[in-house]
C-alpha cells in the first residue's frame, strides 16, 4: 500500500501552514497516519539548508545557486523523510514543494522552469504530489495576515518586493491552469474553518 502526498502552495499569508494542520488532523481522525512537514525543511539536513537561505544575517546567493540549494534541500527531505513515510502507507502533508521553486526561482527571479524541473529530476527523481492544493488571496489581504504574522521581520525571500511576489503569483496560476489534474485552486479567504472545509471537499477526491 502507499500513502498519499499533498502539498499546500501560495504565496505568503496565505495559510498554508494552518491549513496543512487542520488537513492533518482531518486525516488522522480517519485514522490514517500523518506526516506534515514544509520546505525548505523537514529534515535536519534541509533544515541546514533553510538556514542559509532565509537567514537574514546569511551570505546571499544568486537565482541560480539559490535554485540548486532549494533542489538540494528537497532532495535530502524526499529521500529521508517523504519516500520512506510513503512507502509504509503514510499521508504526508507538505507545506511547499516544487511549485515554490517554479514560481519563486522561475516565475520570480526569471529562471527557466524547464531549468528547475531538470535539477527537480536530479535530485527527486521527479517525484510529484499526488494533489497540490494552490491557496490563492488578494495580495492585500495576503500582505496584511503577513504583518500580523511577522511582526519580528520577513526573511529574505519574503522581504522581497511586491512586483516579485507579484510574478510569483501568476506563476503558480499559469502552473495549475496547465496541469488542473494535479492542483485543486482554492480559495483562501474567510475563517480557517471554511477554508478547510473547501480543502477538505477537494482531497475527499484523492
Ligand atoms: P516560509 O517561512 O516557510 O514561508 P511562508 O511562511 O511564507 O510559507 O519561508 C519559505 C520561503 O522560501 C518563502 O518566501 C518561499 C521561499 N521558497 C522558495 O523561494 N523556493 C522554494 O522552493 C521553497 C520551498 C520556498
Amino acid at each position: 500500500m502507499s500513502g498519499r502526498f499533498i502539498v499546500f502552495e501560495g504565496g505568503e499569508g496565505v495559510g498554508k501552514s494552518t491549513q496543512s494542520r487542520l488537513l492533518a488532523e482531518a486525516l488522522r481522525a480517519r485514522g490514517l497516519e500523518v506526516i506534515t512537514t514544509r520546505e525548505p525543511g523537514g529534515t535536519p539536513g534541509a533544515e541546514a539548508i533553510r538556514a542559509l537561505l532565509l537567514d537574514l544575517h546569511g551570505p546571499g546567493y544568486g537565482a541560480r545557486a539559490e535554485a540548486l540549494l532549494f533542489a538540494a534541500a528537497r532532495a535530502d527531505h524526499v529521500e529521508t523523510l517523504i519516500r520512506p513515510a510513503l512507502a509504509r502507507g503514510a499521508w504526508v502533508v507538505c507545506d511547499r514543494y516544487l511549485d515554490s521553486s517554479r514560481a519563486y526561482q522561475g516565475g520570480g527571479s526569471g529562471l527557466e522552469d524547464a531549468d528547475i524541473l531538470t535539477l527537480h529530476s536530479i535530485g527527486s527523481a521527479g517525484l510529484l504530489p499526488d494533489c497540490t492544493v494552490l491557496l490563492t488571496l488578494d495580495p492585500d489581504e495576503a500582505a496584511a495576515r503577513v504583518a500580523q504574522r511577522d511582526a519580528g521581520g520577513l526573511d529574505r525571500i519574503g522581504g522581497r518586493p511586491a512586483d516579485y511576489h507579484a510574478r510569483v503569483a501568476a506563476a503558480f496560476l499559469r502552473y495549475a491552469a496547465a496541469e488542473p489534474e494535479r492542483f485543486a485552486l482554492i480559495a483562501a479567504d474567510g475563517t480557517p474553518e471554511a477554508v478547510h472545509a473547501r480543502v477538505l471537499a477537494a482531497v475527499a477526491l484523492l
